[in-house]
């Protein structure tokens, strides 16, 4: 009866209390808010700040609540990262990116010294050690407020009472039905019986919901080590994957200091290695510092060329420079983000005509669209930005058999081996090669905006290296451009790698002027589909309201606050 019943009001408050607007106005809330992919995940959070709690109180929540409603990305058999800014200006972040199991070595991924791509990132050796859980135990340990079951037992009761399926999930589920065929425990749990779920159908989770008791009732133990660790190293066991009980009792989230940048007057909270996210954001912002954008006009092609060329310049340090802080001893991190370099790249661009990314250098292994970001400020303007993930869609796809969740295939993240910087897109460069223990690079890039020692801006996207871009963009469009959250996140966005050497565009993003334009400077273009999912919320200081940006991209997406 109370747990049917906790069901029931979870489903009432997402119609009572969400305040999603038509047209580009953004969610507004004074109390506090959490912007997620996931309508009922949001809810979950705002109730934990409704009820008192704080921030990182509803992110923990929201992040278990996303475990079971966003099966895609939403995980705690995956990792990621926090960065969390106080309201009193300290900040600070948490790393729980998955690491390399014992038996990893950089030349794994090759059979009889050729490179195999499933073995990479369709296999149990695709899985990485899981951080997810360690990464929220560690935020709330040392920042929340809230009694730890009170936040695990929401996801408990989603997963074991069910939740109703969304159009969007049912056709996400259908799509991947065919890649659960391959593991009976994955079949069984997003599927009924080998046929799809419809919208409408109730999705219940038995084995998640008696894992995720074991979290509320245990903690980290209840996933590290006994029961749900007995069972993930047996399906390891039996599928040739490496994962055993003592790398998951070593397993360790960290705390590291955030990366911090200025950008007109506001100051750049981001996630430092072994995220490329917060330097390569800084990076550009440091180079289109210099450049008047808001007087070129949003959407010229000059703004889009200045854009671009940033985002390549960044993108060739991040191959050539960044990997795991802990295993990566010469990273250039200071000089990266300085001033002085931003000056001296933006030398290198010329304003009329495109540079060329040189084939000699690096380029890139191919990297999941998927991942989850959400955003959260709670009553004392204490902010969460918080992006995790499996990598792909449902991760390695595997369900741990007994245990009811997705195991990641992150290692498909670490280069594919030494030397193998191919044209086709593998990268060889020794700074992200595995090794026992070592995090996998990123391009996460939760970032905190701040302005006159006040909270300003939360942001963050999926997409793989795309991410990077969609978080510059949405930042250059509230800073540059005056947008509120809503038009920030809805603005077209665009994304430059270095290599390959293109500008890919949204579709309808852009005028067809500005993209002739681009041409003719010696740019290539090509349209693509949607880019990231951004979830913003911006603190309207004069107001005193939070502004939320629910990005539109993706189905199910929710802000809830008050
Ligand atoms: N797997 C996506 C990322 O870490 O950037």
């Amino acid at each position: 009866m109370m747990r049917r019943s906790f069901v029931l009001l979870v489903a009432a408050l997402v119609v009572s209390s969400l305040t999603l607007q038509a047209g580009s106005a953004p969610v507004r809330a004074r109390t506090g808010m959490v912007v997620s992919q996931s309508d009922i995940a949001s809810e979950v959070g705002w109730q934990v700040i409704r009820g008192g709690g704080n921030a990182i109180d509803a992110a923990v929540a929201t992040a278990f609540a996303l475990a079971v409603t966003h099966p895609t990305a939403g995980n705690i058999g995956g990792g990621g990262f926090i960065v969390y800014r106080a309201a009193n200006g300290q900040a600070t972040s948490f790393d729980f990116r998955e690491a390399a199991p014992a038996g990893s070595n950089a030349e794994m991924w090759l059979k009889d010294g050729k490179y195999d791509f499933d073995l990479h990132h369709n296999s149990h050796r695709s899985v990485g050690v899981p951080g997810t859980v360690a990464g929220l135990h560690m935020a709330w340990k040392e920042l929340g407020s809230k009694p730890w079951k009170d936040l695990v037992t929401p996801a408990v009761t989603l997963a074991r009472d069910g939740f109703e399926v969304s159009h969007g999930l049912a056709r996400s589920l259908a799509g991947t039905l065919d890649e659960f065929q391959k593991y009976p425990a994955s079949l069984a749990q997003f599927s009924k019986n080998g046929k799809p779920y419809e919208a409408g159908d109730i999705l219940k989770q038995p084995d998640l919901a008696r894992t995720l008791q074991r979290i509320a009732d245990q903690g980290p133990a209840g996933f590290y080590e006994g029961e749900t660790a007995a069972l993930i190293e047996k399906d390891m066991k039996a599928n040739g994957g490496l994962i055993t009980r003592e790398d998951l009792k070593k397993y360790q989230a960290k705390k590291r200091e955030v990366i911090k940048g200025t950008y007109r007057g506001y100051e750049i909270i981001g996630m430092p290695p072994p995220s490329s996210g917060g330097i390569a954001v800084t990076q550009m912002l440091n180079v289109l510092e210099g450049y008047d954008l808001k007087a070129n006009g949003y959407g010229s092609a000059q703004n889009l060329h200045l854009i671009a060329e940033s985002m390549r310049r960044a993108f060739a340090d991040r191959a050539q420079y960044l990997g795991d802080p802990d295993f990566v001893m010469n990273m250039p991190v200071a000089r990266l983000i300085s001033k002085e370099y931003a000056d001296t790249l933006r030398k290198s661009i010329n304003p009329n005509k495109a540079s060329k990314s040189s084939p000699t250098t690096f380029t890139w292994p191919t990297e999941s669209q998927e991942t989850t970001h959400f955003s959260v400020v709670d009553a004392n303007r204490n902010a969460v930005s918080l992006t995790y993930t499996l990598e792909y869609g449902y991760g390695s796809r595997i369900v741990v058999p007994g245990a009811g969740f997705l195991l990641n295939n992150e290692m498909g993240d670490f280069n594919a081996g030494p030397g193998l910087t191919t044209e086709q897109g593998l990268i060889g460069t020794p700074p992200n090669l595995a090794q026992v223990g070592k995090r996998m690079l990123s391009s996460m890039s939760p970032t905190i905006v701040a302005k006159d020692g006040q909270l300003f801006m939360v942001t963050g996207s999926p997409g793989g290296r795309t991410i990077i871009n969609t978080v510059l963009m949405t930042i250059l469009n509230v800073v540059d451009f005056g947008m509120n959250a809503q038009e920030a996140v809805d603005a077209g966005r665009i994304h430059h790698q270095w290599l390959p050497d293109r500008i890919s565009m949204e579709r309808f993003g852009f005028s067809a002027d500005a993209m002739k334009t681009l041409q003719g400077m010696g740019h290539t273009i090509s349209e693509g589909g949607n880019q990231g999912v951004a979830e913003v919320i911006v603190f309207n200081q004069k107001d005193n309201m939070l502004e939320g940006g629910v990005d539109r991209r993706a189905p199910d997406g929710g802000a809830a606050g008050k």
